[in-house]
């Protein structure tokens, strides 16, 4: 029901905001989830908590300075945490992306001490089989999809919504939705993709998580990874 999954999103970024700590540098996630704790991070600010947070993309840029949220950069602080969404989570291997932000949430992710990731219980999957957001540069695109294809995955450009063409990311490229089926080994694969020239970031994230925060209308399970 959409008012379940709408109260777990707000109850797992509320949960993780929580954590947060006075004088910390917060990564600040992409998407609906993110979003929630972006939101409670500005009410503990507002309450007088000192943070500064460092967005991953023009949206939570956005949304933290409507919550009065202080910025910084990844060249001025290291992020002490990070909270982040994810499309789907396989114990805590993440494939992300949705919202076409993985190369900025991966290097604001990876930069953090910790990652928290919040997440609805949809999210969850014994295997990820999720296809995988790949952006790419506009001129690499033919030969990355060729690559893909060699690896055994069927790429899509994904269109965009509310525009003709495709969907450009907030860095100027394109998004290759790539089916690979469920994934036996996203280490791997995750090797292997970022090996081909062209390719800018992809959605898998192995490795990088902390702790998931998985949110439901009666409340939050926390794993650690
Ligand atoms: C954006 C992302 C998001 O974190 C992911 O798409 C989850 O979004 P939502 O919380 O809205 O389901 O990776 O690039």
């Amino acid at each position: 029901m959409k008012g379940d999954r709408t109260r777990a999103k707000q109850e797992a970024g509320q949960s993780a905001a929580r954590v947060v700590a006075d004088g910390s540098v917060v990564g600040l996630g992409t998407g609906s989830t993110a979003a929630e704790a972006i939101s409670q991070l500005g009410e503990r600010v507002d309450s007088g908590l000192d943070i500064r947070g460092i967005p991953t993309s023009h949206q939570s840029r956005r949304l933290a300075r409507e919550a009065d949220i202080p910025l910084t950069t990844l060249a001025d602080a290291v992020p002490d945490i990070a909270i982040d969404g994810a499309d789907q989570a396989a114990g805590c291997d993440l494939v992300k992306g949705g919202g076409a932000a993985h190369a900025r949430e991966k290097i604001v992710d990876a930069a953090a001490d910790r990652l928290l990731v919040v997440v609805d219980p949809t999210k969850l999957a014994d295997r990820l089989d999720h296809p995988v957001p790949v952006e790419v540069l506009p001129d690499a695109r033919v030969p990355v999809e060729t690559a893909i294809e060699g690896l055994g995955g069927e790429p899509t450009v994904r269109s965009a919504v509310q525009k003709d063409g495709p969907v450009v990311t907030d860095n100027g490229n394109l998004v290759l939705d790539c089916a690979f089926g469920p994934l036996d080994s996203p280490g791997a694969l995750a090797t292997d993709l970022d090996g081909i020239p062209g390719v800018v970031a992809h959605g898998l994230f192995v490795g990088l998580a902390d702790e998931l925060h998985i949110g439901s209308p009666d409340g939050v399970e926390r794993r650690q990874c």
